[in-house]
């Protein structure tokens, strides 16, 4: 092959702003890869754009009681009811493996109120080796009667606002697929300061076990994931790259690099993979290399030139 026809090797690299450089553009999705240390047994934590860590709240939390995991004809229902360690012991004994590792690292941070939520960002701030925070605006706000951050526009800008004031270090805001209103909630977040919005998060769902008649999770109800939501999700990433200027992270149902393909085509400029990895831990590596391929094929030199290139109507 002449220097003339050999194929230009697309560019991977994703700059999300305010410091958030990803090598490539896949990252693992919060709450299905841990703190990594399970997962570095299998691949090598420097090769994905990102690790996203277990929601991480102020103090340690133990969950929900089980189980807290059912299978769906094509996903699971989890009531994990964020289980972690707490923010002093996550700094102390996790964020150091996942350095050494040379993982670039996003702390998905919790809370049950504002205050939490800061008080949590603070201390992250505190070592700026993380790469930045996605803020999971899906939990119960208990100084408004538990409904969640992440259904009220008003609500969710409210806590960016605050978390905008507190720290320089990138902000990702998760978006819950509850909230009906996916666009407004995009720029509600992006005119508080929010840097990217991820989503999407679990949509809620419930088993029954007809036996017993009880509910198959611990919790009653718990998040669906899996290939069951990948349309939803395709539908609200399209929705909020139509809505707001920042960059938006897909998520939702990623086995296989068509599956990133399609979202970055919908507007993502990068993705997470979940519940996948529970089936094939090498999933986020093989979405990375088929990505590039995918590229490649299509002779296009980055990623910025697939993003959100869907054609819609009469293309003539
Ligand atoms: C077992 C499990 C635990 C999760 N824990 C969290 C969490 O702590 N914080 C969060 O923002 N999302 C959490 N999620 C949601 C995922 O990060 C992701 O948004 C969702 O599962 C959709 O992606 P997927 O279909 O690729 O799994 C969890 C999902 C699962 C399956």
């Amino acid at each position: 092959m002449t220097g003339k026809n050999r194929k230009a090797v697309p560019d991977l690299t994703v700059d999300l702003g305010r410091g958030l450089v990803l090598k490539n553009p896949v990252m693992t999705a919060s709450g299905t890869f841990g703190y990594g240390e399970e997962a570095s047994a299998y691949l090598d934590l420097s090769e994905l754009g990102a690790v996203v860590v277990k929601g991480i709240s102020e103090e340690p939390r133990r969950g929900n009681p089980p189980p807290r995991v059912v299978e769906t004809p094509a996903g699971m229902l989890n009531s994990i009811g964020l289980q972690n360690v707490g923010v002093k012991a996550f700094l102390a004994e996790k964020l150091p493996f996942l350095l050494d590792r040379g993982a670039t690292v996003v702390v998905n941070v919790l809370g049950s109120t504002v205050e939490e939520y800061l008080r949590v960002t603070e201390r992250l701030s505190t070592a700026p080796v993380i790469g930045g925070i996605e803020v999971n605006i899906s939990c119960p706000n208990v100084k408004e009667g538990g409904v969640q951050f992440g259904m009220c526009p008003d609500m969710a800008a409210g806590l960016v606002a605050s978390l905008r004031s507190a720290t320089d270090l990138h902000l990702m805001v998760k978006l819950s697929p509850n909230s009906g209103d996916i666009p407004g909630m995009a720029r509600a977040v992006e005119e508080a300061g929010a840097d990217s919005v991820s989503l999407i998060n679990t949509i809620t769902g419930m088993d029954i076990d007809i036996r017993t008649r009880r509910p198959a999770l611990g919790g009653v109800f718990g998040g669906l994931s899996g290939p069951a939501i990948r349309p939803v999700a395709l539908r609200m990433v399209y929705e909020a790259f139509g809505a707001v200027r920042i960059p938006v992270v897909g998520i939702g149902g990623i086995a296989d690099p068509e599956h990133a393909v399609k979202f970055i085509i919908a507007g993502s400029l990068a993705v997470q993979v979940g519940t996948a990895f529970f089936l094939d831990p090498l999933t986020p590596l093989r979405v990375i290399k088929g990505i590039e391929e995918y590229l490649s094929r299509e002779g296009m030199l980055s990623l910025a030139d697939a993003r959100g290139s869907l054609v819609v109507g009469d293309p003539g």
